[in-house]
């Protein structure tokens, strides 16, 4: 195989109605409860139930993977106070939620730079992904002290200790070894992007995995992002045509 034929095999043949990974930047907590005169702190709890509920509904339509961007490597630039409700509002929904992921089949995986977090909340990270470390209905992974840079520059990081190790030699690297190093490792890329609370940007989220994602903004906040909402985006998402480079008559062909 060439290596183009190669980077052409990584592409999906064939574009399914439900995404089988979506990724959500979960945003417009804090403008939500501002709105209703109340703290910011207000609306990261109100998001708690849409995270359930969006977990939910990719649980009846056969979503296989929902990654969760919770936490930026940007966000430790806000106030003390927000930075730590965060954390103590993630370590008490782990504990939490830990029997609902059991029941319902779902693995927990948290993906980002956990070392800079506290003791106790890596500790909770640890033992819930292993937990349900055999569970398969749904991957839920949380972003979590995630950046999309950062991501990239850890995968270029571990494949130079490779290289150096002489593990691997540098005409080895290509897009589907280098996904490998990503935190996503071989889990396939988002097939649908939401991003809630109207900003149109990417802030730093999945910028390797996002390539060909289908993206979808909603001026809808955070916390009133439920079920509904989220079939909205399902919705558009069956309608859309995903044609990676080719033209509308040969994926017509292929239907
Ligand atoms: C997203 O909501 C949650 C996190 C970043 C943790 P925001 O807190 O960014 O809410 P807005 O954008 O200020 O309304
Ligand atoms: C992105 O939201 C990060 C999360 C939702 C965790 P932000 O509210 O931090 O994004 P920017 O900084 O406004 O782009
Ligand atoms: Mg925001």
């Amino acid at each position: 195989m060439t290596e183009q034929e190669e980077d052409i095999d990584m592409i999906p043949k064939e574009s399914s109605l439900v995404p089988e990974h979506v990724a959500i930047i979960m945003d417009g907590n804090g403008r939500w409860a501002e709105a209703r005169g109340e703290a910011r702190h207000a609306g990261h709890r109100a998001g708690v139930s849409c995270v359930r509920s969006t977990v939910e509904e990719c649980l009846s339509r056969g979503v296989k993977a929902l990654t969760l961007f919770a936490f930026s490597s940007e966000n430790w630039r806000r106030p003390e106070s927000e930075v730590n409700f965060l954390m103590d509002l993630f370590l008490s929904a782990l504990q939490r939620e830990v029997k609902r992921m059991q029941t319902n089949d779902i693995r927990l995986r948290v993906i980002g730079d956990v070392a800079a977090f506290p003791d106790k909340l890596q500790k909770r990270i640890r033992d819930t992904e292993h937990a349900t470390q055999g569970n398969d209905r749904l991957l839920l992974q949380v972003a979590a002290n995630y950046g999309g840079r950062w991501d990239i520059t850890q995968a270029a990081r571990r494949l130079a200790s490779a290289v150096r190790t002489g593990d691997l030699m540098p005409t080895d690297i290509d897009e589907k070894v280098f996904a490998r190093a990503t935190m996503l490792n071989d889990l396939p890329d988002p097939d649908l992007f939401i991003r809630t609370g109207g900003e149109m940007r990417i802030s730093n989220f999945m910028l390797w995995h996002c390539a060909y994602t289908e993206l979808y903004f909603t001026p809808v906040l955070w916390p009133d992002f439920l079920a509904p909402e989220f079939v909205k985006a399902l919705d558009e998402y069956a309608k859309r045509q995903r044609r990676f480079g080719q033209i509308s008559a040969q994926i017509e062909q292929t239907d």
